[in-house]
């Protein structure tokens, strides 16, 4: 008996040690930074201050946010980092079912400040933490950080990014590093997935095809998705359907159900849609109850191209009722 209780405990300390070698050893799954660069060109900077502003919105998160006015607006100067988030943090935003962060995580600085910013990276490490996860010194990017979202983004749109946040003026803005508590901090380095190639730009003339990728890179699908917690894929049979709660104050605000169905965009036309958009350039004074966590201002320089495109690609989507879930799980 107080053998085999012996050859038990072995194998338990090979098979955690083993673990924890792979785990540290050789997680994230990772590539070397991909040989990426960005020939810059007016047009290609003018295509990446669209992105940036209006698209992905980078800015909403690496930089605090007013939320005293409509949409609440990133506050200069941008890019530079926000305060952290830990355990006694009010949650503005999805609802992760959590409370408090637990630990601390810390946005940092995407101005091109050489020491505490990304001017020091090559095109190809910052072209790496977008798309796939892995930061800098090959540490795994907490997955707030929406890289899995932005996985399929192209080249042309990543390289455009990249010249547009170069080109920014440099703010020195120091951030803590981070900490995560067990198991978060074993948990977030499974997640990145190298790329394995390049990838090609989606043709515009394809609008559905085309407002589909810009659904997942403007994180439409994200906020509009259940997914189950700790999984970044979305539930398939919920695709679009809305009803994933966020923490406004002291009210729990619900994502529309965007598939056609009469619970969602049943009795919407595209005019419709693009008026709803075109609602609030300006940021105006609200209560937080009466705030959106859909930064409806920043998306309202979207062209009609594109918007467009979104429109179209949701009409082919099937037609889901709402539910509406307790927490983001
Ligand atoms: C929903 C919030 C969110 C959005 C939107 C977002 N980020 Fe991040 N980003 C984060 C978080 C959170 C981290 C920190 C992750 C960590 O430390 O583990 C991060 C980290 C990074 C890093 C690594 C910084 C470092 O010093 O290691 C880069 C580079 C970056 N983001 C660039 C971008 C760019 C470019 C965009 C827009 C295309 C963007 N982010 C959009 C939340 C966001
Ligand atoms: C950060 C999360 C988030 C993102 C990103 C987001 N939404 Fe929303 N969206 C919400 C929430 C929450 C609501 C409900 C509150 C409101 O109407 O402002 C909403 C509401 C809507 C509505 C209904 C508005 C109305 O008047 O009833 C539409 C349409 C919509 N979103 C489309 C989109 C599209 C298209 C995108 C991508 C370009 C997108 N959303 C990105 C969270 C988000």
């Amino acid at each position: 008996m107080r053998s085999f209780l012996k050859a038990v405990a072995a194998v338990l300390v090979i098979a955690i040690a083993g673990a924890l070698i792979y785990v540290y050893g050789y997680l994230p799954r990772q590539r070397p930074a991909p040989d990426f660069r960005v020939d810059v060109t007016p047009e290609v900077l003018a295509h990446g201050e669209y992105l940036v502003k209006h698209v992905l919105l980078c800015n909403d998160c690496h930089s605090e946010r007013d939320w005293t006015l409509y949409s609440g607006p990133a506050k200069p100067p941008l890019g530079a980092g926000r305060p952290c988030m830990d355990e006694n943090t009010k949650a503005v935003g999805i609802n992760f079912g959590m409370g408090g962060f637990p630990g601390r995580l810390c946005i940092r600085n995407i101005t091109p400040d050489v020491e505490s910013g990304i001017g020091g990276w090559t095109d190809g490490e910052i072209a790496r933490a977008i798309r796939e996860g892995v930061s800098r010194d090959g540490q795994a990017l907490f997955p707030i950080m929406p890289w899995f979202m932005y996985a399929g983004m192209s080249d042309e749109d990543v390289g455009a990014v990249i010249a547009y946040l170069r080109s920014q003026p440099p703010v020195k803005s120091f951030r803590p590093d981070r900490q995560l508590d067990f198991p978060l901090n074993i948990i977030f380095r499974l997640y990145p997935k190298p790329l394995d190639g390049p990838v090609a730009s989606i043709p515009r003339g394809d609008t559905v095809a085309y407002g589909q990728y810009l659904t997942r890179i403007a994180r439409c699908e994200f906020c509009h998705t259940a997914r189950v917690r700790g999984q970044l894929e979305p539930v398939p049979d919920r695709l679009f359907s809305g009803g994933v709660p966020f923490v406004m104050g002291t009210r729990t605000q619900y994502s529309k159900n965007l598939t056609p169905h009469e619970t969602g965009m049943g009795g919407w036309t595209k005019d419709v849609f693009l008026a709803r958009f075109r609602a609030h350039t300006e940021p105006f004074p609200v209560t937080e109850e009466e705030n959106s966590e859909m930064d409806w201002v920043a998306f309202s320089g979207m062209t009609d191209g594109d918007l467009g495109a979104i429109w179209d690609f949701l009409q082919t989507l099937p037609p889901l009722e709402t539910k509406l879930l307790d927490r983001a799980d």
